[in-house]
């Protein structure tokens, strides 16, 4: 026994079962990033942050926000992001991951009741390990079971806040949440509602404001949108009333003891956010390979999400990974998504659809997936 016999052997028990884990590089064409709008690489955000570092910008911010790590950006950035959501105030965070446990293990108190879809992503389930309060799924974008959920716990005496959590646009699946349905929800029952926009910001909503726009206002609503999908960038900006943003400040500990993320990011975040506001072109084209994509997949049996994820259900992981590898060997970045990122049985292959690819494209990977499937 070594003292690294442990992870050796946690290894090889993955690696038995087909669900070992490794990097690549990126390689092939274009269907698995979440870079919906292509302004990852692009030159925009290329010269964004060539102009912020000749303008001073510091890459690191050299300490926690509370201390000397708060810089003008972080702060132009929230201002900026509030005013474009329509929000009453936004903070700034290094990633979607760390915004949604912060928010999650931070507001929900004793006494309350945490519920999520079923689907939720891991972070949510991150914070919830955390939270002070309980924590119930209810079934995938079922808002009545949410309802009863609340109703039970409120004959038995649950007097707190329920906070609803839910994503706008699901990340494995392509599908949306009935999002106004749990808006009237949360309205009848004294919810609160913790959306994951994730997906869906800087595609969908008037100028790409996402699935929640219209509720950004709202003092019961706190929403995350993610910086590193249509964004390009990384980071996360949560959408709050101020008084959530104070709380978050002052008793978020991962807010508080972590050094503040990059002020070069967030120039360039704000830089995005202004090429996002006025990308109606960009989110037409995009719209356009959405429609070919489903023309080009229902004659094989895919339903077609509508969406910018676009998922081909397969069943069973190893087959789904023998695929996955033969379109990666025909040039088709695809990857296979199998459980404990998917429920058991439902592994799938994920395409992501952005501007990275055309129709061509598409219409070369229809004819790769007949062959395979
Ligand atoms: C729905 C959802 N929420 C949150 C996150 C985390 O965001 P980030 O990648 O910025 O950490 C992701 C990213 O995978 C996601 O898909």
């Amino acid at each position: 026994m070594t003292v690294t016999s442990f992870y050796n052997d946690d290894l090889m028990r993955l690696e038995k079962v087909g669900r070992q884990r490794a990097m690549t590089l990126a390689s092939g064409c274009d269907f698995s990033s979440n870079d919906y709008l292509a302004l990852a690489g692009s030159a925009a955000l290329r010269s964004a942050a060539m102009d912020a570092l000749a303008r001073g910008v510091s890459p690191g911010s050299g300490g926690s926000r509370l201390l000397r790590g708060n810089c003008a950006e972080h702060l132009g950035l929230e201002t900026d992001a509030a005013r474009f959501f329509g929000s009453e105030s936004a903070l700034f965070v290094g990633s979607g991951f760390a915004a949604n446990s912060l928010v999650v293990s931070t507001l929900p108190q004793r006494g309350d009741l945490i519920l999520h879809d079923e689907l939720i992503h891991a972070s949510v389930h991150e914070g919830m390990r955390m939270a002070r309060a309980p924590c119930q799924k209810f079934a995938h974008n079922d808002v009545d079971a949410a309802a009863d959920a609340i109703a039970r716990w409120r004959a038995k005496g649950g007097c707190g806040t329920p906070w609803i959590a839910f994503e706008t646009l699901y990340s494995m699946d392509g599908n949306v949440a009935p999002v106004d349905d749990f808006a009237a929800l949360a309205e009848r029952a004294g919810a609160m509602l913790l959306i994951d926009d994730a997906h869906a910001v800087g595609v969908c909503g008037p100028e790409g404001r996402g699935l929640a726009a219209h509720l950004h206002g709202c003092e019961n609503v706190v929403t995350l949108v993610t910086c590193g999908k249509a964004l390009g960038c990384e980071g996360a900006l949560i959408l709050a009333p101020s008084v959530l943003r104070d709380f978050l400040v002052n008793r978020g500990r991962s807010f508080i003891f972590s050094t503040a993320p990059s002020p070069l990011i967030a120039a360039i975040v704000r830089e995005s956010l202004s090429i996002v506001a006025n990308a109606d072109e960009r989110r037409q084209r995009l719209r356009l390979i959405i429609e070919h994509a489903g023309e080009r997949l229902a004659p094989l049996g895919i339903t077609p999400s509508g969406m910018h994820i676009q998922p081909v259900p397969i069943g069973e992981d190893s087959r789904t990974m023998r695929i996955a590898e033969a379109l990666q060997a025909r040039g088709f970045d695809i990857r296979g998504i199998r459980p404990p990122t998917v429920p058991a049985g439902t592994a799938r292959l994920r395409i992501s659809l952005t501007l990275n690819i055309d129709e061509a494209a598409v219409s070369e990977l229809a004819t790769a997936l007949e062959d395979l499937l």
